[in-house]
């Protein structure tokens, strides 16, 4: 088998075998195939694209590049969640322990904060000492204890999705539904858990910006993992604003405690609810949605939440003190608070400068290796459908950088649109089953 007929094949638009697909990873893993051939493959499977099986094949060999974790020794219903990337998007830290309250073991490895979207293991790391270099060893043994853990991919999973997401983000062939799908989709199917769902993020934040690419991708992410054996759901969420009310690390955390404590950002539970009820009614938990809310409602109320949030903290190392008293947490030494040009209904908040906002003052990466301010970041106090007087306030900003105030304080008063007439949020857009 040579490789540049399996290029030459994909350009005439024919379609792949299992042993053409398999041949290309292996040998591209092993360096056997250099990066400017690969390069011209992917533009190619750009434009005639991957069909479902051959997808399914790609997804497969990537997995097969590196190791799997075995969560066969962890007894109970493992369950998995992956958001395609948003801006103030802290469902992870809401969902994972309302899902371990109700019975679920959480299982999740976590990414970092790159370009505008936030990361959960640098939230995470805002609480003093919590530690997400866990081994799968350990893994195991705190999912067993206490249902629940989040951490860092630090073993060798997938190393073909390295390769080839570097050499599409260098050669423009990121956004190709089959490329993307296999991508998220190894590293899931890598982690050996029972359910998945994904929440495919679409609008001016998100990385999908129409609502029909978002439902292409999400048919097929469900297709595939529903070809790996795993039951996978499905849907599509609006990032037409940042999802939270807090943007920026240690702020995120200190929201979805909040939210842990029954109150904090109404579409932050809005979506968290949704995503677990996904997985009681997958279960046969329960038998509706509504009797699925109201468990979880009561997992709020009764405590049962943020005690499991507080024992993830703990047996990962992290001072939970801080879950008690949020207060602990260190407050930047510029806090300023910024007021509307404008009145009017909030039409909607580019969801993407917020992001780029929260970075500038520190909270995200402008290089891989740039150090975070933990507790930098934006808080906005109004959001769509709120109304908002000229010079009433819309957001606080917190940063130890000074020369980034001036900026940032533009680019925010700028994210804002305003409309005469109060327009509704469809947060929740499409369910895909
Ligand atoms: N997220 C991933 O992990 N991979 C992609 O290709 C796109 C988003
Ligand atoms: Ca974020």
């Amino acid at each position: 088998m040579k490789f540049l007929d399996i290029i030459q094949k994909k350009k005439e638009n024919r379609i792949l075998t299992e042993e053409e697909i398999n041949y290309f990873i292996k040998n591209y893993v092993n360096g056997k195939i250099p990066d400017y051939q690969v390069s011209a493959f992917l533009m190619a499977i750009y434009f005639n694209k991957l069909n479902l099986d051959e997808t399914y094949y790609l997804t497969r060999a990537m997995i097969e590049s590196g190791n799997v974790i075995d969560l066969s020794e962890v007894s109970g219903i493992k369950v998995d969640k992956h958001s395609t990337g948003g801006v103030g998007d802290t469902v992870t830290l809401i969902l994972g322990p309302l899902l371990a309250s109700v019975g679920f073991i959480f299982a999740k490895m976590s990414g970092r904060g790159l370009g505008h979207t936030g990361g959960t293991l640098d939230k995470l790391e805002s609480i003093p000492g919590f530690n997400i270099n866990i081994d799968s060893e350990n893994f195991i043994k705190i999912l067993n204890k206490s249902n629940i853990a989040v951490i860092g991919q630090s073993e060798n999973i997938v190393p073909a999705d390295k390769l080839l997401y570097s050499l599409r983000d260098a050669t423009a062939t990121v956004d190709n539904v089959s490329l993307i799908a296999s991508s998220i989709l190894s590293k899931k199917i890598s982690l050996g858990t029972d359910a998945l769902v994904l929440d495919v993020k679409v609008g001016n934040g998100a990385f999908m910006k129409d609502v029909e690419s978002a439902v292409n991708l999400s048919k097929l992410m469900v297709s595939l993992g529903k070809k790996f054996g795993r039951k996978t759901k499905a849907m599509i969420t609006s990032m037409n604003e940042p999802l939270g009310d807090a943007v920026g690390n240690s702020l995120e955390v200190i929201e979805a405690i909040n939210v842990l404590k029954g109150n904090g950002s109404r579409h932050l539970k809005e979506i968290s609810f949704k995503i677990a009820s996904k997985f009681m009614i997958m279960e046969n938990m329960v038998s509706s949605e509504k009797e699925a809310m109201s468990i979880l409602e009561e997992k709020i109320r009764d405590g049962s939440a943020i005690e499991k949030f507080k024992e993830m903290v703990t047996l990962q190392g992290g001072d939970a003190t801080y879950i008690d008293d949020t207060n602990k947490f260190k407050r930047s030494s510029i806090i300023k608070d910024i007021y509307s040009k404008e009145s009017g209904y909030v039409k909607s908040i580019e969801a993407i400068e917020i992001g780029i906002a929260s970075r500038d003052l520190g909270a995200g990466r402008h290089k891989k290796d740039d150090v975070l301010d933990l507790n930098a970041g934006v808080y906005l106090h109004k959001k769509v459908g709120d109304f908002v007087e000229k010079g009433e306030k819309i957001a606080t900003i917190y940063t130890e950088k000074e020369n980034e105030v001036e900026g940032v304080i533009e680019k925010i008063t700028k994210a804002y649109s305003f409309s005469d007439k109060r327009q509704d949020y469809k947060l929740i857009i499409e369910e895909i089953d």
